[in-house]
């Protein structure tokens, strides 16, 4: 069944199954994706992304307790994200949004970027945060922190939800950072193949094929 037509509540996967149904709820844990050929594992439940984002939240309004936060949004992948935090930040919080594109349809890097939609407002004088999906090779990080810090902001500050460490190809590192995952393609809470997934409320490795390939394989 296509995971879009099943409901909302279904779409949740268990990530830990009870003590004496493992065999049976091994079979939940692997779910198949929109089309033919396409699965999704959990890797990291919307429960323990909502721990997270909590967390993060009160360490980056701790470190600025006061200032009203500028919360800069890489389109498409990090609005859930950035929804969930900016909730969870209190005290005055504006958003923004840009737009790069460095991955075409498919899952590889095209090893450039380049902006395609500039932010609305100035950042100059402003506590800014970059909020990121995903870190992978940190091209798209280094891009930006270049552009922004040319826009002498007071502070300029990055989280992200998920950090690929080992495919990382730039000297680039995040501020705040959710979790650290392995080099798997993953989907869900903001994060697409294709633009599709986006909406799952779980991040999921997307796996292709019989074999269980990921796509970043
Ligand atoms: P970077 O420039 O290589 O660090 O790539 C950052 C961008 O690549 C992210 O904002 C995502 O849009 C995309 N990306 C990297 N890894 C994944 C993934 O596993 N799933 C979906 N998008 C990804």
């Amino acid at each position: 069944m296509s995971c879009l037509r099943m409901g909302w509540s279904n779409f949740r996967f268990r990530e830990k199954p009870a003590v004496g149904k493992i065999r049976s709820q091994r079979k939940t844990k692997e779910q198949e994706g929109h089309r033919p050929g396409e699965a999704l594992r959990v890797l990291i439940s919307h429960a323990r992304i909502r721990a997270k984002v909590v967390e993060m939240a009160r360490e980056i309004r701790r470190d600025f307790p006061d200032d009203t936060l500028h919360l800069i949004g890489v389109l498409k992948g990090s609005i859930l994200f950035l929804a969930d935090l900016a909730r969870a930040l209190g005290g005055e919080v504006s958003f923004d949004f840009l737009g790069v594109s460095s991955y075409g349809k498919g899952t590889d890097s095209t090893g450039e970027v380049k902006l395609t939609k500039d932010l609305d407002v100035g950042i100059e004088g402003r506590t800014v945060l970059i909020v990121e999906d995903i870190l992978d090779t940190g091209l798209t990080l280094k891009y930006l922190l270049k552009l922004f810090e040319e826009r002498k902001p007071k502070h300029l500050r990055v989280a992200v939800l998920l950090d690929k460490v080992e495919r990382r190809i730039t000297d680039v590192k995040a501020d705040y950072t959710g979790f650290a995952i392995p080099n798997e393609f993953v989907v869900g809470y903001g994060l697409d193949f294709d633009e599709r997934y986006r909406n799952l409320p779980d991040v999921c490795v997307l796996q292709l094929g019989s074999r269980g390939k990921t796509k970043n394989e």
